[in-house]
Order: structure tokens, then C-alpha cells, then sequence
């Protein structure tokens, strides 16, 4: 009976090792889930689900590749996302309460991602991979 409840448990080791037992909420998804799970959950409701923004009353601009968003440098995007719009009279929330420096750095990233090359380039060139400048 213990051998066979030895062999159970390490089965079940086993089988969360693989994967095949039901996957428990990883708790530090990769920056890249992570930035997607952000948008979606933070970003989505005013600026849409492809980031074309114009979706409701508050008139949020697009951060696609269809805005100006990468003109903006990456200090001015974390600033607006953490701070929000209402130092400049605006009507963006501002998250840098509910966000983690974690959630807000692969958010940043996602923005990146719905850009175009060009834009990401443009932004790079631009010295806008570097906060502060
Ligand atoms: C409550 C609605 C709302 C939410 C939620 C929101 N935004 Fe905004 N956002 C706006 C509005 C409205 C503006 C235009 C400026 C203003 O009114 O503050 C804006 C402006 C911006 C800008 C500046 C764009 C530019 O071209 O000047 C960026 C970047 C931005 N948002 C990114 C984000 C990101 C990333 C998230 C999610 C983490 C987010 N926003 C969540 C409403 C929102």
C-alpha cells in the first residue's frame, strides 16, 4: 500500500513535470504573455483590442501602427501609462498603482509590437529605447 502510494505521488510529479496534469496559473508568465495579458486586460477597454483606439466617448488615440504613438519616446509612454492624462487635462486612467514595474515594462513592449518595422526603428533611432532621453 505505501509503495503504491509512493508510486501515485511520484506519477503525479511526474505528470505536472509534463504537463498533463491541470496546469496551475503560472504565476510569472513570459514578458511577452505578460505585456499581451496587460494590454488586454488594461489597455484593450479604451484603445481597443488591435490597439486602433477611437473606440469609445474618451476618444483614446490609436497605438497601432495607424498612430503616433512611436513618436513618443518610451519615458513618455510609461509616464501616461503609469501617471495617466490627467496632468496634461486628459482622460486617460492612471495604472501605475494597479500595474507591477513588471506588468508595466512588458506593456511597453507590447505597444512596441503593434507597431511597424519602420515605426520600431524610427522610435530606436529616435533614442526612444531609452527612458529618460
Ligand atoms: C480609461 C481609458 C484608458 C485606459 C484604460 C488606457 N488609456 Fe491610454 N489613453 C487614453 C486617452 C483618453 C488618451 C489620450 C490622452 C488623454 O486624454 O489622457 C490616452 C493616451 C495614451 C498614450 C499617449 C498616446 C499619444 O499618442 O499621445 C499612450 C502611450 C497610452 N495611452 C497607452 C496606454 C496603455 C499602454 C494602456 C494600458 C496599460 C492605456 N493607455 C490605458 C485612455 C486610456
Amino acid at each position: 500500500m505505501r509503495l503504491l502510494l509512493l508510486w501515485l505521488v511520484g506519477l503525479a510529479g511526474l505528470l505536472a513535470a509534463c504537463g498533463g496534469a491541470p496546469a496551475a496559473p503560472t504565476p510569472t508568465p513570459d514578458p511577452a504573455t505578460l505585456g499581451e495579458r496587460t494590454f488586454v486586460q488594461y489597455c484593450v477597454p479604451c484603445h481597443g483590442a488591435a490597439g486602433e483606439g477611437f473606440i469609445n466617448a474618451l476618444d483614446a488615440p490609436a497605438l497601432n501602427a495607424d498612430g503616433e504613438s512611436h513618436a513618443l519616446t518610451d519615458a513618455a509612454i510609461l509616464a501616461a501609462i503609469i501617471d495617466g492624462g490627467a496632468a496634461s487635462g486628459g482622460n486617460m486612467a492612471p495604472l501605475g498603482d494597479a500595474l507591477s514595474a513588471e506588468q508595466e515594462a512588458a506593456v511597453l513592449e507590447f505597444v512596441h509590437s503593434l507597431w511597424s518595422d519602420e515605426q520600431r526603428l524610427a522610435h530606436e533611432d529616435a533614442g526612444g529605447h531609452t527612458p529618460g532621453q
